[in-house]
């Protein structure tokens, strides 16, 4: 089958740049995004590409290319599911918060409802492409509603895991590790794989495109997740042993990464680990262990978080303390609210809950982040729904300058490693603060002896 449309359910961090790029390496397919948040179209058809919804380096760069031509944003979910030939959905998957697996499982009726529209509109043969991480062996719900409630058409699902890191999506895209896509053994299965594999041969190598079953596509997503987080815990675990016996996490780091059996990426120890996906694909992974009455893969893998949770919260505690044991009414500036660099995103960010736990100690939280706005910041809050509304409004501050941000506080802390951090003029930034003048750095991307020259009491993580 020679595919010319293309449409994707859910314009996010996934749909958006996955799009942008498939429409700008292959000119000759019609690649339409539609989400239900009108807000969110209209900002990816704003006129100024710099307006798009999502932060991504280079992503306004390659819309500006593609849109228009061959890439189109809209509301109408109907006419764009009618027309493609391929539906990738790619809306979100967040953790369940009621019910059976409250907590643990994966939330999927934004999937489900997605399904149930594909099989009331379409009237001829379809793909069906599972972008979204899902729990294993979703397909095959999406299967059985498609075939149950359709039109008699026949649909292929494939599932087609994304693997881009936030921050570094138009790269990871246009020069991915390796493109998983999992389908149907059968004959149909096969040229379902094979249309969907021709896409991406316009800009991929054939060695490095895997084809597998479903369910092994769908579990090496999560398989994948639970790795890279493990060894950001691992290391992080790590961190409080060497802060204990004076060894150094980021020489330990770089002495076992030389392994290169170990080797070297992902082993930054940090405040602990967020994002969108590492949390809910591990817990996603905890429940569909414990459903199959598999404990101890299920306690295993959960460690993962707990450590985690330990991580973030040692973060705040150790604030509390080294401020001799009240941080009430005092000024503590965070630098950094994303869950990491370079991205807009917020979503499970390790500053939310080092905040929280500030805000419970009655501190007044200064925020900066080059990308987020304060009423990012307070609806992230407000989400966790620990405290009155009111409470968190009085207890976050927000400033348009760094420096602005840092007057008159106690502390630093340091939640995001934004490179411009490193370049501020830290004598400035030490001059206009209370004394003692603290540094946390969450990161480790400050220069301990140069601010100790300066005058801070610096402590990062680890050593
Ligand atoms: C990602 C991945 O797709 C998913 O694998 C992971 O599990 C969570 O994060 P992401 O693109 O980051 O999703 O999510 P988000 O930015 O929230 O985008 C999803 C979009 O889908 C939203 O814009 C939402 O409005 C849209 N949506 C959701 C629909 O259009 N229809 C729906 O029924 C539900
Ligand atoms: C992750 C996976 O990397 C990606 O392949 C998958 O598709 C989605 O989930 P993402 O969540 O965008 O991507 O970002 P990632 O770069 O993996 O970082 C996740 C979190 O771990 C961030 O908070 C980051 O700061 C933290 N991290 C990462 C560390 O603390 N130390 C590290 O060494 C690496």
């Amino acid at each position: 089958m020679k595919i010319t449309k293309i449409c994707c359910i859910g314009a996010g961090y996934v749909g958006g740049p996955t799009m942008a790029v498939i429409a700008q390496k292959c000119p000759h397919i019609q690649v339409t995004v539609v989400d239900l948040n009108e807000e969110r179209i209209a900002a990816w058809n704003d006129e100024n590409v710099d307006n798009i919804p999502i932060y991504e380096p280079g992503l306004s760069e390659v819309v500006a290319v593609a849109r228009g031509r061959n890439l189109f944003f809209s509301t109408d979910v109907e006419k764009a599911i009618d027309e493609a030939q391929i539906i990738f959905i790619s809306v979100n998957t967040p953790t369940k918060t009621y019910g059976k697996g409250k907590g643990m499982a994966a939330d999927l009726k934004y999937i489900e409802l997605c399904a149930r529209q594909i099989a009331r509109i379409s009237k001829d043969n379809k793909i069906v492409v599972e972008k979204s991480t899902l729990p294993v062996r979703t397909a095959e719900a999406i299967k059985s509603i498609l075939d149950n409630t359709g039109n008699g058409v026949q649909f292929q699902i494939l599932s087609n895991p994304e693997f881009l890191a936030e921050g570094t999506a138009v790269q990871d895209l246009l020069n991915p590790d390796r493109i998983l896509i999992g389908g149907d053994p059968s004959d149909d299965g096969q040229k379902a794989i094979q249309a969907l594999v021709d896409v991406y041969s316009n800009w991929v190598a054939a060695d490095k495109i895997v084809t597998t079953n479903v369910w092994s596509s769908e579990l090496s997503k999560l398989t994948a997740n639970a790795f890279l987080a493990q060894r950001i815990s691992s290391i992080n675990a790590m961190s409080e042993l060497c802060e204990k016996t004076g060894a150094d996490v980021n020489e330990v780091a770089r002495a076992i990464g030389m392994d290169s059996r170990i080797g070297s990426k992902f082993l930054k120890a940090s405040v602990g680990f967020g994002g969108s996906c590492f949390q809910k694909d591990i817990l996603n992974l905890v429940y569909i262990a414990k459903s199959y009455g598999l404990n101890e893969v299920a306690d295993y893998w959960e460690q993962v978080i707990i450590l985690n949770d330990h991580q973030k919260r040692r973060f705040s505690n150790n604030i509390v303390q080294t401020l001799y044991n009240t941080v009430s009414d005092k000024k503590i500036t965070f630098l950094g609210w994303a869950f990491k660099k370079d991205t807009n995103d917020t979503r499970e960010s390790a500053a939310i809950y080092v905040a929280d736990d500030l805000i419970n100690e009655n501190a007044k939280i200064a925020v900066y982040d080059p990308k987020v706005s304060r009423k990012k910041v307070l609806a992230d809050l407000d989400y966790l729904d620990t405290r009155a509304a009111s409470k968190n409004e009085t207890s976050i501050l927000s400033f348009e300058s760094p420096y602005e941000a840092c007057a008159g506080a106690h502390a630093i802390a340091i939640l995001t490693e934004w490179n411009e951090f490193v370049q501020y003029d830290w004598q400035k930034i030490y001059d206009s603060m209370q004394k003692p003048a603290f540094v946390f750095d969450g990161r480790n991307i400050l220069d301990g002896p140069t601010l100790e020259a300066i005058g801070f009491v610096y402590q990062s993580i680890g050593s």
